[in-house]
C-alpha cells in the first residue's frame, strides 16, 4: 500500500486539471479537454517505467486480465494454467473468458514452477498465466523455455509486481501480456484502476477495442467509429488516471524506501536459523514489498503468526488462512457457486475443484509468513518495527 502513504499535492494537482475541464472521459473532445489527456499520460509513464512499447490503462487489474486473455486469443475451452496462490481475480477472468482454470504447483519463488506447470500441460493447454506475487518473480528462465517448447502462450498477471525486474527486463514482458492492478492495496494506486503493457503488435492493437466496446478509435467522430471486433467496457476514468499519473511518478522514490527498509529488517529476521526466506531469482530485481519467509513447520508457523499477533507486527499476513489468495480458501470455486451456468460447465459438466492437490503449494503455504514493508517509516518507527518482529521470533524460537 506504499502509493496511499504518500498521498500529496501532486495527487490532488493532477485531480483538479480534470475537474477544472470537467471531460472526466478519456476518449475525444479535444477542445474542452484543454490540453490534458490524464489517460494517455498514465500509459505513457508506465510505458516508459517498465520499458513496455505499448500500455493500455483500463479500469481495474481484474479487467487488465481479461482483456489480456481476449487480446492474446484465449477463449471457450482453452486451458490456463494457473497458481492456487494468487488473488481470486486471476481465476475469475479465465473464467469469464470462457476457458478453464488449470491449477499447478508453485515453488520456494511462491510463483508458479517450472516442473508444476510441465506437469499439468495437455493438448488443449493455450496458456499460461503466471502470477508474480508479493513483488517478485517466478524462475524466469525455465518458464520461457517450457512455453516456447510446447508452444503455449505465456501470460503475466503482474498485479503485485509493479517495480519487479528479472535480469533488467520488467516482469510482464517476458510473454505475450502482462497486466497491473492500481486498486487501494498496491504499490501505487489510482483508487481502482488496472494497465495491460506488451511489445506484441497484435495484443496492443486489440486492447483498446477490447476494453472499449470494440471501438476502432479512428477519427474524431465517436458514433461514427467502426467495430473491428466485439469488445467490452473496460475503460479507465479521467479522475482515476490523474491519481495514477501523479503516483507513477512517485515509484522510483517507492522503490528505493522498500529496498531499504526491507534490507534491515530481513538482516534482522536472518539471525534465526530455522527460518528460511522466500527464493529470489533476481534479487536486485525484487519490487520489495513484501519480507516473505518461512518456518520449518505449519505448527511453529501458527505459533509465530500468534505472537505476532499479540505483539500487533504491522503488515502481518499469513495467507493460508487467508480467504482471498489461497484455493484452499475458495469455496466458491470450489462448490462451483455461480449466478448463472459458466462456459467450463457447460463443456465439461465433470470439470470439479473439488479434488485439487497440491502438496507443494499447500506445504510451503502453511510455513510462509509475509510482512508489508512500509516507505513511510521514521527511523524510530522502523527500529521499533524491527524489536516487535524479533522479541516475537525470540519468544517463539528461542
Ligand atoms: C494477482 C492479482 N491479480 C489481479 C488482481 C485484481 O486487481 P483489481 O483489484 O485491481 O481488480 C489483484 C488484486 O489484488 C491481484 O493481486
Amino acid at each position: 500500500m506504499a502509493g496511499t502513504e504518500l498521498f500529496g499535492p501532486e495527487e490532488r494537482k493532477e485531480v483538479n486539471d480534470v475537474l477544472e475541464t470537467g471531460i472526466l472521459f478519456r476518449y475525444g473532445f479535444d477542445q474542452e479537454r484543454m490540453g490534458h489527456w490524464k489517460a494517455r499520460e498514465f500509459e505513457a509513464e508506465i510505458a516508459g517505467f517498465t520499458g513496455a512499447k505499448h500500455c493500455l490503462a483500463c479500469s481495474s487489474g481484474s479487467a487488465a486480465v481479461s482483456i489480456m486473455l481476449a487480446a492474446a486469443g484465449v477463449g471457450a475451452g482453452d486451458e490456463v494454467i494457473v497458481p492456487p496462490f494468487t488473488f481470486m481475480a486471476t481465476i475469475e477472468a479465465v473464467l469469464w473468458a470462457g476457458a478453464i482454470p488449470v491449477f499447478a504447483e508453485i515453488d520456494d519463488t511462491l510463483n508458479l514452477s517450472p516442473e508444476g506447470i510441465e506437469a499439468v500441460i495437455t493438448e488443449n493447454t493455450k496458456a499460461v498465466c503466471l502470477v508474480h506475487m508479493c513483488g517478485s518473480m517466478a524462475r524466469m528462465d525455465d518458464i520461457v523455455a517450457i512455453c516456447d517448447r510446447h508452444h503455449i502462450t505465456l501470460l503475466e498477471d503482474t498485479a503485485q509486481s509493479l517495480g519487479a525486474f528479472y535480469k533488467g527486463r520488467h516482469l510482464g514482458l517476458f510473454g505475450k501480456a502482462g497486466t497491473f492492478s492500481f486498486d487501494f492495496f498496491k504499490i501505487i494506486t489510482a483508487g481502482e484502476g488496472g494497465a495491460v503493457i506488451t511489445n506484441d503488435k497484435d495484443v496492443a492493437e486489440k486492447m483498446p477495442w477490447i476494453s472499449d466496446h470494440g471501438h476502432d478509435h479512428i477519427g474524431d467522430n465517436r458514433g461514427a467509429e467502426r467495430h473491428p471486433i466485439l469488445g467490452f467496457n473496460f475503460r479507465i476514468g479521467e479522475l482515476n488516471a490523474a491519481v495514477g499519473l501523479a503516483q507513477a511518478r512517485k515509484l522510483p522514490r517507492i522503490l528505493k524506501a522498500q529496498k531499504e527498509n526491507k534490507k534491515r529488517i530481513k538482516s534482522a529476521v536472518a539471525r534465526f536459523a530455522p527460518i528460511t526466506f522466500r527464493h529470489l531469482p533476481d534479487p536486485d530485481g525484487d519490487a520489495a514489498t513484501f519480507l516473505n519467509f518461512f518456518l520449518p513447520d505449519h505448527r511453529t508457523a501458527v505459533k509465530v503468526v500468534d505472537e505476532f499477533s499479540s505483539a500487533g507486527v504491522f503488515g502481518l499476513q499469513y495467507w493460508y488462512n487467508n480467504n482471498y489468495h489461497y484455493i484452499k480458501n475458495w469455496d466458491h470455486l470450489i462448490d462451483f457457486s455461480v449466478a448463472a451456468k459458466l462456459p467450463v460447465q457447460v463443456i465439461d459438466p465433470d470439470r470439479s475443484y473439488r479434488d485439487v492437490q497440491l502438496p507443494k503449494s499447500d506445504d510451503l503455504l502453511s510455513r510462509l509468513i509475509s510482512l508489508i514493508i512500509k516507505v513511510s517509516w521514521t527511523e524510530d518507527e522502523l527500529t521499533e518495527h524491527i524489536n516487535k518482529v524479533t522479541g516475537a521470533l525470540d519468544r517463539v524460537l528461542g
